[in-house]
Formats: C-alpha cells, sequence, structure tokens
C-alpha cells in the first residue's frame, strides 16, 4: 500500500532554498562577480559545502574522479537527482545549484518524516555542464553515463591548463574515469529540476513547467586568418582584416537565425582578435558559434549554409577560415512517462502542469545514455539567465521541492 504523503511547508522549502543559494553565491572566484569554474578552488568550496549538506540530509557521500560530488541511500536500481554547481561567468545564483539545493531538500523532508522510499536514490552534483572552462560541456554526466570522451584530457583552457592537470591538481586520478560511470541496470531515471532560464513560464502565469524536449546544438570554434599590419599605412583596399572579416561572418550567422522558421538560434558569444592593439589591423580572429534548433535536420543545414558562405566571405577578403566543431548533441525528448508523474507531482502541489521545451542544454542530455530522463522547470524572472540579475521566487522554489517529494513518493521506474 502507497504511504500517505508526507506534510510540507512549501515557504519554508523555498526560503531554505534560498539560504543555501545565497551560501553558495558566496563562493566565487571573485569578489565582485560570480564565477565558480569546473575544478578551481572555488569548485572544491562549493562540492565541500554541498557534500556536507548530502550528510546532514543523510546520505552517504563520496566523489568520483571527475570531482562530481555524489550522495546515496537505499538499495536497488537508483533514482538520481541532481544538476550542476559550476557556473558561467558572471552568473546568477540559480542554474545549476537550484537542481542541487532542491534535491537536498526534498530528500532530507523524506527522511526526517521517516519517508525514504524502498528504492536506491543518487543526488548528483556535476561539475562541467556550463562549458565556461574547457572547450567541453556535460563531460562530467558522460563520465556517469560512461561515456566520457578521452580527447577532452587534452583539451585547454585559456591559461593553457589541460583538462587531465587540472583534475590531477584538484586530486583527481584521470585514469580512474570509467569508474565514475554507472551500468544501466543501476539507474532508473535521471530527474532535474532548474530555472527555465527563458520566459514562457511567466508569461503563461505559471511557476512551474515540465520539459518535453531538450533542443540540440552544434558548437564551432572559428579561425580566421589574415594578416597583421600598420593601421595608418595600408590603404583599405590593400588590407586582410581578420576581425572585418570575423565580423561579417558574425552577421551571417545572425542572418541565418533570423531567417529560418522555428526557432533557430545562432549566437557568437566570445571573440578574440590578434594582436590586439589599437594601432594594428587584427591579423587573427577565433570566435564561437552556437546553434541550436529543435529538428535536428535544420540545425545541420544551417552549420552547412554558414560554413559554405563564411568561405565565401573568407575568400572575397584573402583571408583563411578554419572551423572545428567543438561539441555537437541531437535535440533529447525527455521520456514520456516520468514526463507524466512529473505532471502528477506538479498537480499534487496545486499548480498547472505546463509542457514546454528547453532551449537550454543540461546534464539530461548526456544521462539520457544511462537511463531515461526528465526535467521540471521553475519560473525565473525576466525569462533572465546566465546574468547576476537571474531570480526564482522562494515560492515558486517551495512549490518546486515540494512537486520534487512528490514525484519520489509515487515514483515508478
Ligand atoms: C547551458 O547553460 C547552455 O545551454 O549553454
Ligand atoms: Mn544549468
Ligand atoms: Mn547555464
Amino acid at each position: 500500500m502507497q504511504p500517505p504523503p508526507i506534510a510540507l511547508n512549501f515557504a519554508d522549502l523555498g526560503r531554505r532554498a534560498e539560504a543555501m543559494l545565497e551560501e553558495l553565491a558566496a563562493i566565487s572566484a571573485e569578489p565582485d562577480r560570480l564565477m565558480r569554474l569546473f575544478l578551481t578552488p572555488e569548485h572544491r568550496r562549493a562540492a565541500d559545502l554541498v557534500a556536507l549538506w548530502m550528510r546532514e540530509a543523510g546520505l552517504e557521500v563520496f566523489e568520483d574522479a571527475l570531482g562530481n560530488v555524489r550522495g546515496r541511500i537505499g538499495e536497488g536500481p537508483r533514482l538520481l537527482v541532481g544538476s550542476h554547481i559550476e557556473t558561467v561567468i558572471d552568473a546568477g545564483r540559480y542554474d545549476g545549484t537550484f537542481g542541487v539545493v532542491a534535491a537536498i531538500l526534498a530528500l532530507d523532508e523524506l527522511r526526517r518524516a521517516q519517508a525514504l522510499p524502498k528504492f536506491g536514490i543518487e543526488l548528483i552534483a556535476f561539475g562541467d555542464e556550463e562549458a565556461s572552462r574547457f572547450p567541453t560541456t556535460l563531460s562530467t554526466s558522460a563520465a556517469v553515463a560512461g561515456n566520457f570522451e578521452e580527447k577532452t584530457l587534452a583539451l585547454a583552457d585559456a591559461g593553457g591548463v589541460t583538462y587531465a592537470e587540472a583534475l590531477r591538481a584538484y586530486g583527481k586520478d584521470p585514469v580512474r574515469i570509467a569508474d565514475a560511470a554507472l551500468k544501466s541496470g543501476e539507474a532508473s531515471a535521471y530527474v532535474e529540476l532548474h530555472i527555465e532560464q527563458g520566459p514562457v513560464l511567466e508569461a503563461e502565469n505559471q511557476p512551474l513547467g515540465i520539459v518535453t524536449a531538450m533542443v540540440g546544438q552544434t558548437r564551432l570554434r572559428i579561425e580566421v586568418t589574415g594578416e597583421a599590419s600598420h593601421a595608418g599605412t595600408v590603404p583599405m583596399d590593400q588590407r586582410r582584416d581578420a576581425l572585418a572579416g570575423a565580423a561579417e561572418m558574425t552577421l551571417l550567422a545572425e542572418r541565418i537565425g533570423r531567417e529560418a522558421k522555428g526557432g533557430l538560434v545562432a549566437t557568437v558569444g566570445s571573440i578574440e582578435a590578434k594582436p590586439g592593439a589599437v594601432n594594428i589591423v587584427p591579423g587573427i580572429v577565433r570566435f564561437t558559434l552556437d546553434l541550436r534548433a529543435a529538428e535536428d535536420a535544420q540545425r545541420k543545414a544551417a552549420i552547412e549554409r554558414f560554413t559554405r558562405e563564411a568561405q565565401t566571405i573568407a575568400e572575397r577578403r584573402r583571408l583563411e577560415v578554419a572551423i572545428a566543431l567543438t561539441h555537437e548533441i541531437a535535440t533529447t525528448p525527455c521520456d514520456q512517462r516520468l514526463q507524466d508523474q512529473l505532471a502528477a507531482a506538479v498537480a499534487a502541489v496545486g499548480a498547472k502542469p505546463v509542457r514546454l521545451p528547453s532551449g537550454a542544454g543540461h546534464d539530461g542530455m548526456s544521462m539520457v545514455k544511462l537511463c531515461p530522463i526528465a526535467m521540471l522547470f521553475v519560473r525565473c524572472r525576466g525569462g533572465v539567465s546566465h546574468n547576476p540579475a537571474e531570480y526564482a521566487s522562494p515560492a515558486d522554489m517551495g512549490l518546486a521541492i515540494a512537486a520534487l517529494v512528490r514525484f519520489i513518493e509515487n515514483f515508478r521506474p
């Protein structure tokens, strides 16, 4: 017989989440903005705090070879819950960390009410979701799903430190990465709570949303080579200006996004010009392109068009262009049965089970190789994310945590 649902104080859960998020937000590489990159001293401090909270919630805690903080309780195939604790540069305090804090609070509520389920549960605080340090993403969840790519170890950060070196400096042994993986029979599902990071729930005046799918992404690193030359002496028609070429390619990417039907988005988010001086025509420019679409074929066609037309721009300007693929992932649907169970949990806390796709990437995109996945979104103010103004109200967060408790109480693999 199903035990009765435990009593929950939604407002109190929201307040506790807010206090924990505030503590985590104080752990930053810089005093004036939140920046907590993968495998840094800040990551270490956040991981230690999260491990402490997990232990206080009654979990048996360990760290794997990637620095993922993992807390287990119960026996048998595990329901996996969690999110990531590293951040983008100049981050808000909710992206990722809310999902970790929410899972800790949900399990703590169940433990205190002596209502933990019979099945196994594992809470995971991942470390590499944001791609803010190394040109890779989701590598720590890929490792848990048994899919870590060996070539990731050779990738270098902006300071030239490789992923493998950073792991060793963090006290981890890259040789042990395979040990982080769960076998398929060990995980029954992966469920993540996250702020929406977009404006849909706010526009619909609803606090919670069930994710239907996460859109596919392609990321490119583009290098444009021209010729560095004197900014005063070389006439305009004789220059090979790599930055002017990259600017035209940036506008090409924007045009591809604007002309697409059905929500394709294209972003040049990082650009550097070399040598980078006021009086030198730039000789080399490197920039990134992030392109996402719900339809994989549409995304692929857009990448083909960008590659073709960037080449034409380069030829016309007597430049060279080299395009490298740094990340590619297909649109990832969430499991229908888990979506329905989340919808029941959302209804059980009195909210409307709105369904919506995610334009953001999440660890579920790699966990799907291990087990069925699902996500619950929480409304965020103005749809603002990857920005210090990111905000979710304690009331909405409390409701989401309560929904996670109801989901766990009624979970059927
Ligand atoms: C992760 O936040 C992403 O979608 O880029
Ligand atoms: Mn995130
Ligand atoms: Mn993010």
